[in-house]
This record gives C-alpha cells, structure tokens and sequence, in this order.
C-alpha cells in the first residue's frame, strides 16, 4: 500500500532508491499535508527503496520553510534545531532553526568539494569510487547516537554536470560481500569522530601531535554493520578521511593508523560500498528534494565551480531511532563531563 503516493524505483541509472509523487499532483503544501495524514506512508517507501526518496517540484518549500519542518517530522521524533547544538549562527536558517544552510554564498561561504583526480574516469565518466572519488560518509556519525534522516532541499542547485550528490546502497553492499569477509566484520566497531579533532588520516600521516579533546568532541564507536531498527537489515556504516579517527582507529581492536591493519579494511570496504552498481548520482533541479536513511547508505559531495555559480541548499536531520544498540545512551555532542 503506498496510500496517497505513487513510487516508481529504482532511480534512475540506480538500483535503488524511489522517486514518490503525490497522487493527482500538487505542491509542496498539499504534500505535506497528506503525509501528516498518513504518517507511516512515506517512511515505509523510504524503507523499501533501501533508505532513498526522492521528490520533485517542492519549490514551494524554500518560501515556506516550515513545510520542510512539517515533513521532517514525519520521519522520526527529534528534528535537530541546529541553533542549539552548536552549529556557527550564519549556518542556520533565520527563521526556522532546524534548517541548516549549505551554500557558497554569504552569509555561509561554504566552498565546494575539490574535483577528482583525475576528473573524470579513464572511460569519462564521473567518478564515484573511492580512493577516486573522496568525501564519502554517513551525516554525523561521530555522535552517538547517530542521526537517522536527513533531508535536502534544492532552493538554489547549479547546473547540471556539477554539484551532484552520490549515494551508495549500504544494504546491498552488505549482501554482496564475501561470506568470510561478513564473518571478520561483523562485531566490529569503526571509531567515528568530527573532522575538526586534528585525526584526520594526513594529519596523523604527518605525525601532527593529537590535541586533547573536549569530552563532546571526543570519537566514538559506531558497528560497521548497523542493523535497521525498522527492517532488521543489515548494511554496511562506515565514512572514509573526514569522520573516520586514524589515530586510535579507524577501526577499534585492528592495528591502529593511518596505513594500519583496520586502514586496509575501511578502505578495502570503502571501495567494495562505493562500486558503480551500487551508487545513484543525483543531479539537481530546483525543488528537488531528496530524503535518506543515514543508517544504511553512505553519501558524497561533488565539485561545482563556485567562482561562477551560487548554490543554496536546505537540510534538516531527524533523529530518535538509531537502533537496540544505542538504547538509553546520553546524546554524546551534549556531553560536558
Ligand atoms: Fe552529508
């Protein structure tokens, strides 16, 4: 049953992901509203498209940003109000602070991911594996508990041809992997942490010495194989350079470092998750939004050529149901001890 909505899936070029409509059409309000009716609808597709939505025409979000409010609640119980949690002022929308701004005009001034290199594939196409393609990772996974959905809004995309986003179908990568390679993994944690902690893989290459790190900023383990607390699925959570810790990990209780034992693992599963038949390249058209599942598919920026163009992009993040594993932690990011 899809209730009031239609999906069509996979998405195109993927083979995954579901584009939803509203039934009989109508924009961003008459959407809204009928998913506020039927509370479980649009959560459900975002299940069985392997925790990836997509939604045309929602214009009328970015002069009525509380309709994107509205329908991130239908995702979870907790829509992070960024004004609170720590998040620099000129990044928060200024009337609906559960709106992160992502942009490269001011007041944001965000820059854009760098280009590959090589650009493009020897075949020309866009490159979306890793180690070719950087910037894969899962929203906010050095908290614990981690974030659930995130949403995003196209208010201002540029061009096509540039400032895609990637997703990768943590779920069927998973599947895919080698028996014995699901046996080594499972049990194991990855050790998260934000990209501000002075842990990144070139800094601790570099012999950079680690700074001491406030106790809400510290890293934190997360299982490399998370299991969906709505579907008991298993899918692969992992990030590479910018979240991961490759000073204590990256992941715990293998050899340590930037080119240890565990760096051979994240990276050897980095590629595999990040293979083409796995991956959905988004190229944005205003009023798109697109809405995902941080606990089972992984994503990525791409370059777009901020000297000519301006980007303004919406995201809210929906949190409340990370899974069993999590049950009755204290929100680490708060802590203050
Ligand atoms: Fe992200």
């Amino acid at each position: 049953m899809t209730g009031s909505f239609d999906v069509i899936g996979p998405l195109e070029g993927a083979s995954f992901g579901g584009q939803v409509s509203l039934r009989g059409g109508g924009g961003g309000a008459a959407l809204v509203e009928a998913a506020e009716r039927e509370p479980a609808t649009l959560p459900r597709l975002l299940d069985d498209s392997h925790g990836l939505l997509l939604i045309t025409g929602m214009e009328a979000m970015a002069g009525q940003p509380e309709l994107l409010l509205r329908l991130s609640r239908i995702f979870g119980p907790e829509v992070e109000n960024y004004r609170e949690t720590g998040m620099p002022p000129n990044m928060v929308h200024p009337t609906v602070p559960e709106i992160f701004v992502v942009s490269n005009t001011p007041p944001v001034g965000r820059a854009p991911p760098a280009l590959p290199d090589p650009p493009l594939t020897a075949d020309g196409r866009l490159p979306v594996q890793y180690p070719h393609r950087h910037g894969w990772h899962t929203d906010q996974s050095f908290r614990r508990p981690p974030p659930d959905i995130s949403l995003f809004l196209a208010v201002l995309p540029v061009p096509q041809g540039q400032g895609q986003t990637l997703f990768a179908d943590g779920i069927a990568a998973y599947d895919a992997l080698p028996q014995d390679l699901k046996h080594r993994i499972e049990g194991l944690d990855g050790l998260h942490v934000g990209s501000g902690a002075g842990r990144r893989r070139e800094a601790v290459r570099a012999g950079t010495p680690p700074r001491p790190l406030a106790a809400w900023e510290r890293p934190q383990p997360q299982p490399l194989v998370r299991i969906h607390p709505v579907t008991g699925r298993r899918a692969l959570y992992l990030c590479e350079h910018g979240q991961m810790d490759w000073l204590e990990g990256p992941i715990l209780g293998l050899e340590p470092g930037a080119d240890g034992e565990g760096a051979r693992l994240l990276d050897a599963l980095m590629s595999h998750l990040t293979q083409q038949h796995f991956v959905y390249v988004h190229e944005w058209t205003q009023g798109d939004l697109v809405i995902w599942d941080n606990r089972c598919l992984v994503h990525a920026a791409t370059w777009f050529d901020a000297a000519k163009e301006a980007r303004v992009m919406w995201r809210t993040t929906v949190s409340g149901n990370p899974g069993a594993a999590y049950a009755g932690e204290a929100k680490s990011w708060l802590l203050t001890a």
